[in-house]
């Protein structure tokens, strides 16, 4: 048996990264040699088969909560080698759904694999409590505008409420301007819990988006990747160090 860690990945606002984080991270703990499943949380509007280049599969996640199907029946491996459930993108498929099922479906996969990253649905609703719900942690991603940042103070309180360890926050797609909000003033309007990292706003993200890749493989060498390898690094207590050439920029 292996200590599961059940990660949530989530965030005030949407469109911030929370897909692109879910599926580069459990990427890159797949590459440091972390048995990695990554599943598809946010029901209502699932993404996270097409970023892996999965839109299709006959049944999905969908299927595990309406009682139809067992998980292990919708888990498909990657060539990486990370593991990944989808969400079905049919809107007919949510008739029947019970996501409270998620939690009791998780469980059987306790001890199985090293960790357990769940990209959820933005905001405070029901569809993402429930993914707290079925966590043990959560980490938040925001960008650096204070809408977003404040948005994501809201999901810490709730992560919180729900007393669940806050493992902290991703700054993604950071710019380096003068406008931008400073990091230290993003750790205040976050009430210094911790940041995990701040991922520069990097093209080759969308070019992998564009390729059904994680950039950390499909631009293994962009500053989005390294910063995102130092990510898992810290998840599971590495240092990494990115090139010297990439170094000054973060
Ligand atoms: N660091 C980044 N640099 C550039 N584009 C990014 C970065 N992170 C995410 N994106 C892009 O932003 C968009 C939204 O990301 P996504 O992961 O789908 O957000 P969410 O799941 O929070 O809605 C996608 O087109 C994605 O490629
Ligand atoms: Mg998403």
């Amino acid at each position: 048996m292996v200590a599961t860690r059940t990660i949530s990945i989530l965030s005030g606002k949407g469109g911030v990264g929370k897909t692109t984080m879910t599926f580069n991270l459990g990427t890159a703990l797949t590459d440091f040699g972390r048995n990695t499943l990554v599943i598809d949380g946010n029901l209502t509007t699932p993404n996270l088969g097409l970023h892996a280049g999965i839109p299709l599969y006959p049944i999905s996640l969908h299927d595990v909560l309406k009682g139809k199907v067992d998980i292990y029946d919708v888990m498909h491996v990657l060539p990486s080698g990370l593991k990944i459930i989808p969400a079905s993108i049919n809107l007919n498929d949510l008739k029947g759904v019970n996501p409270e099922l998620l939690s009791s479906n998780l469980i059987e996969l306790v001890g199985k694999l090293d960790f357990i990253l769940i990209d959820g649905a933005p905001g405070l609703g029901r569809e993402a409590t429930l993914v707290l719900n079925a966590s043990n942690e959560a980490i938040g991603i925001s960008t650096m505008d204070l809408p977003s940042i404040t948005d994501l103070l809201k999901s810490i309180k709730v992560v919180e409420q729900y007393k669940k360890n806050y493992i902290g926050s991703i700054i993604n797609m950071v710019r380096y301007k003068k406008y931008e909000t400073k990091r230290e003033y993003v750790s205040s309007l976050l009430e210094d819990t911790p940041i995990l990292e701040l991922v520069p706003h990097d093209e080759s993200v969308r070019y992998a988006l564009a390729n059904r890749l994680p950039v950390v493989h499909h631009k293994p060498d962009s500053r989005a990747s390294h910063s995102i390898k130092s990510i898992a690094a810290k998840l599971i207590g590495k240092e990494y160090k990115a090139p010297w050439y990439r170094r000054w920029f973060r």
